[in-house]
């Protein structure tokens, strides 16, 4: 890979702008009639043109050749990543995954990528796809885009390199990264392997919540995410390019590098993020708030206050709550509660969910801590602290059923007897 980090800028959805080379950005106009360093523009829009002033999103990029250059798009054989969340019935079981084992051959990002449940289309526009990658090798000479959603990617193991058209971002686990619907980029492994969440969102793009009364700070702060300043390769080759378009992926040759971007301005393009910055916010009374107090992005739908994608995390946090069960209660929600855990345990399961793993709890399946979390916690002595460290736990939630593929539901890696880490709670009533 030729392409370095230039550096980042500060914000969430700002409009920014960054040039790679001194003069490429045209000032005061968007497309000139030659634009400087013999650069071609080209807008790339995210939101309809239309759309409000307050959530309309688009970029001006000027590159060494416009993203129309390429061969023509074949099918791409990857059949472990798609959107064929079925028709059929989908079991309310309560279910549990452990982590994706890593390939025995080389495998990179996209091929690595393994489709684990969704709901909605790229054709509806809203719902979203969640899938799991375990690779190890770069993506040689290889760039992807997805035009079915945003991706929201979630590493647990091993560091990455995701170079964009805008610039670089480099992560690593409890960091996350947001690619735009339609950027291009390709991903390297710093550490050899790597294995990870991605939540693809076919919805509105992700946005911070509102505050309420939290106030003007908390939560995830806006200056905590960072876009990459621009940053470019100027390589001649025999690439491929791999789009994903209506749920199938496809393959074109394409005779250069497309993150060939030089310089660039808008306010629609990738960006990473801290969750350790996380402020989390919680009770110093008594109970504890719903879950929704530790929502980091959501994705909202048409109706007010119910998201498309809720992405919630469980970072590290005191409890201090008095005359109160601390950890999670037991519960049945309306929205389907799709788990991950990237470091650490999880607090509400002595067992069984280990760092890579997952979880899914659809709509109205009665779930929350087993049976020696509940003796534990209803024993605790509530005069002391507890402090939860070395976690990092986080919730894809969506208002629609989270309907999980055939080759999840048939993996070895699905744990058939999660059921059980309930069977031990013990009847204690008693009418006397
Ligand atoms: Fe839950």
């Amino acid at each position: 890979m030729t392409i370095r980090s230039n550096g980042y800028q500060s914000g969430f959805g700002n409009e920014f702008a960054s040039e790679a080379v001194d003069g490429a950005l045209p000032q005061g106009r968007n497309s000139p009639q030659r634009v400087a360093h013999g650069l071609y523009a080209e807008q790339l829009s995210g939101t309809a043109f239309t759309a409000p002033r307050h959530a309309n999103r688009r970029s001006w990029l000027y590159r060494i050749r416009p993203a129309a250059m390429h061969g023509t798009f074949a099918a791409y054989e990857q059949p472990r990543f798609h959107n064929d969340f079925g028709d059929g019935p989908v079991p309310p079981d309560q279910l549990r995954w452990s982590p994706l084992p890593m390939p025995q051959q080389p495998v990179d990002f996209v091929d690595g990528l393994f489709t684990m449940a969704g709901n909605g289309s790229p054709a509806g526009q809203h719902g979203v796809g969640i899938h799991l990658y375990a690779a190890n090798r770069d993506m040689q000479g290889r760039y992807f885009y997805d035009a079915d959603g945003e991706l929201l990617i979630v590493p647990q193991q091993g560091r990455l390199q995701i170079a964009t058209e805008m610039g670089v971002l480099e992560i690593e686990p409890q960091q996350i990264a947001v690619i735009p619907r339609g950027v291009r980029f390709t991903v390297s492994l710093p550490d050899g392997e790597a294995r990870g969440y991605v939540c693809e969102n076919f919805g509105a793009m992700l946005q911070l919540p509102d505050l309420g009364p939290i106030g003007s700070n908390g939560l995830a702060n806006s200056r905590d995410f960072l876009t990459p300043n621009a940053a470019y390769e100027d390589v001649d080759g025999e690439f491929e390019l791999i789009a994903k378009f209506q749920g199938h992926l496809w393959r074109a040759d394409v005779g250069h590098s497309p993150l060939d971007v030089v310089a660039w301005h808008g306010n629609y393009a990738p960006c990473q993020y801290d969750l350790r910055r996380f402020n989390a916010i919680g009770s110093i009374s008594y109970d504890h708030p719903d879950p929704s107090i530790f929502l980091v992005l959501h994705s909202p739908s048409d109706t007010p206050g119910t998201s498309n994608l809720d992405f919630v995390i469980f970072p590290p946090r005191w409890l201090v709550a008095q005359d109160t069960f601390r950890p999670p209660w037991f519960h049945r929600n309306i929205a389907s509660e799709f788990m991950g855990l990237v470091h650490g345990a999880y607090d509400a399961k002595a067992e069984g969910f280990s760092p890579g793993g997952a979880s899914l709890h659809n709509s109205m399946s009665g779930h929350g801590p087993d049976a020696a979390t509940f003796e534990k916690a209803s024993a605790a002595d509530l005069a002391k602290p507890d402090v939860i460290a070395d976690t990092m736990a986080f919730m894809f939630e969506t208002r629609a059923v989270i309907r999980p593929t055939q080759q999840a539901l048939q993996a070895t890696h699905r744990q058939r007897d999660y059921q059980a880490c309930w069977a031990g709670l013990k009847k204690h009533f008693s009418a006397d």
